[in-house]
C-alpha cells in the first residue's frame, strides 16, 4: 500500500432543503458582498412541486447581501468570455465570496475565476495571457477567492474537489485547473434539485462518475479495501439510474447517485494505491474541445474500445495486470467472466441506459481524429500512463470508437 497525504478542506451539507435552512448561515461567516455565478438559466425554472426557482430562492434568502452577476456560463466553460468576465466583476466590486449556483460547469469556471482574481491584481483585460497562464498552470495560483456552492447535477464531483476544466475556444484547448485553494468552503448537495435534469444530462452525469471511479481502480498497484469500496459504488450507480428512468423524482435513488457523484473525483475512492492508469479524461476533452460534446457521453464511448486497445496490445506482466483488472472488475460489477465479457458488459450497460455508444452518434466523423490524436499526444502525456499510449494508440482508439 502506497503512502498517503489526504485533506479535503470542503463542508458538505446534503440533502433534503438544505439550503433553506443553513445558506444563510453558511454565507454570514463571508464579507457583504457575493458574486453568483449560474449557467443557461436551468436554476431559474421552477420545478414541478417547488414554489419558486432555485435563483428566486437564493437571491429571497440573502437579500441581506449585496449581491453581482456572472449568468450564462455555458457546458464546457469557456475562458473567454466566462472566466476573464467573472474576474473582471470580481476586481471591479471587490467581492468577497463566490456562490455558484448549477452544474459542474459552473463550478469549474467558478474555481478558475476565484484563483485568477485572487492571484491577479489590476485589470484582467490587460493580462489576458497571465490569466490564463495561471489557468494552464504556467504560473502558480497564490490566493483565490472563497467558492460555496449549490451544484445542481450529479456528474463532476467538482463540489468536493480542487479542480475545474476550462475550455479556450481558439487554441482547442480544454484543460484541468488545480489547486488547494480552489476547494470550495462549502458545498451543498441537495438532490432534489436533479428532478429536473434532462435524462440526457442524468446518464452522462453517471457516466462521468463510474469514469471517475474506474480511473481510481485501473492501476498497477491497489487494495482490496478501494476496490470493494469502488466496485459497491458502480453497483449502486448502476442501480439506481435504472430506477431514476423509471421515476425521475425518486429521492432515495437520486439522493445516492449524488452521493457516489461527489466523492468520485476526490481521490477518497483510491487512497494507497498508485497513480491512476487511466486515461479517458486526456482523450475525452479532445473530442469536447474540438467538438463541444457532452462530457459523460465521450467518456463512455471512448471507454470499451480503449479497454479492448490495451488487452490486445500489452505484453508480460503489464498485460497480466490489465487482464487481473478487467476480470475483476467484470465479475464484482456486472457478475461476468473474463475480459471480453467485462469489456461488453460496460459497453451494454450504457447502450441499454441510452447513451450514444459511437462518435457518429455525437456528430464526430473521422475528419478531425487525426489532428485530435496529435493534440492529446502532444499535451497529455499519455507514453508515461501506467498504460502508455502513443499517438497511434489514441488514433487507432478514436476509429475503433467511430
Ligand atoms: O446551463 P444551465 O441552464 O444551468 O443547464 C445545464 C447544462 O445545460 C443543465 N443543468 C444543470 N443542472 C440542472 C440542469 N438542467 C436541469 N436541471 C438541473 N438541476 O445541464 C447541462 C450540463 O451542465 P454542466 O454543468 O455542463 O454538466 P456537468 O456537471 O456534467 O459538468 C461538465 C463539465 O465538468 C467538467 C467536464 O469536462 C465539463 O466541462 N469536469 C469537471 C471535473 C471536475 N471539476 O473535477 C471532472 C470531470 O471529469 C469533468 O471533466
Ligand atoms: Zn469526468
Amino acid at each position: 500500500m502506497k503512502n498517503f497525504d489526504y485533506m479535503t478542506p470542503t463542508r458538505l451539507i446534503f440533502g433534503k432543503g438544505v439550503v433553506s435552512e443553513k445558506l444563510l448561515q453558511v454565507m454570514k461567516q463571508f464579507g457583504q458582498r457575493v458574486l453568483i455565478t449560474y449557467g443557461g438559466g436551468s436554476i431559474k425554472r421552477t420545478a414541478p412541486g417547488q414554489s419558486q426557482s432555485l435563483y428566486d430562492e437564493v437571491k429571497s434568502i440573502l437579500q441581506e447581501k449585496e449581491l453581482f452577476e456572472l449568468p450564462g456560463i455555458q457546458p464546457n466553460p469557456k475562458f473567454n468570455p466566462s472566466v476573464l468576465e467573472g474576474v473582471r466583476l470580481c476586481q471591479e466590486h471587490e467581492i468577497d465570496v463566490i456562490l455558484a449556483v448549477g452544474g459542474g460547469s459552473v463550478l469549474d469556471c467558478t474555481k478558475a475565476i476565484a484563483g485568477v482574481a485572487g492571484t491577479l491584481k489590476g485589470k484582467v483585460y490587460e493580462q489576458v495571457e497571465e490569466a490564463w497562464d495561471i489557468v494552464c498552470g504556467r504560473k502558480p495560483t497564490t490566493a483565490a477567492v472563497p467558492i460555496v456552492d449549490i451544484i445542481t447535477m450529479a456528474a463532476t464531483g467538482s463540489e468536493y474537489d480542487m479542480g475545474g476544466v476550462i475550455s479556450r475556444t481558439e487554441t482547442n484547448d480544454k484543460l484541468a485547473y488545480f489547486s488547494p485553494l480552489v476547494f470550495p468552503a462549502v458545498s451543498f448537495i441537495d438532490p432534489t434539485y436533479t428532478f429536473t435534469l434532462p435524462v440526457k444530462q442524468t446518464l452522462a452525469g453517471i457516466a462521468d462518475c463510474i469514469n471517475h471511479i474506474m480511473e481510481s481502480y485501473f492501476c498497477a498497484e491497489h487494495i482490496d479495501m478501494n476496490d470493494a469500496f469502488m466496485e459497491g459504488a458502480i453497483r449502486s450507480l448502476v442501480k439506481n439510474v435504472k430506477r431514476v428512468l423509471d421515476n425521475p423524482t425518486d429521492y432515495d435513488a437520486r439522493a445516492e447517485i449524488f452521493y457516489a457523484t461527489t466523492l468520485g473525483c476526490n481521490g477518497i475512492y483510491c487512497l494507497g494505491n498508485s497513480e491512476s492508469g487511466w486515461p479517458m479524461h486526456a482523450m475525452e476533452h479532445a473530442l469536447s474541445a474540438y467538438y463541444d460534446i457532452t462530457h459523460g457521453e465521450g467518456l463512455a464511448i471512448v471507454t470499451p474500445r480503449w479497454m479492448q486497445h490495451i488487452l490486445s496490445h500489452t505484453t508480460g506482466t503489464l498485460h497480466e495486470q490489465v487482464v487481473e483488472r478487467i476480470e475483476k472488475f467484470g465479475r464484482n460489477v456486472f457478475g461476468v467472466t473474463g475480459c471480453e465479457a467485462s469489456i461488453q458488459a460496460i459497453h451494454d450497460f450504457y447502450r441499454q441506459i441510452g447513451i450514444p455508444m459511437t462518435l457518429n452518434e455525437v456528430g464526430i466523423d473521422e475528419s478531425r481524429l487525426a489532428e485530435m490524436a496529435k493534440h492529446v499526444a502532444d499535451n497529455e502525456g499519455l507514453e508515461t500512463a501506467w498504460v502508455p499510449l502513443l499517438e497511434q494508440d489514441i488514433l487507432d482508439i478514436y476509429k475503433a470508437c467511430l
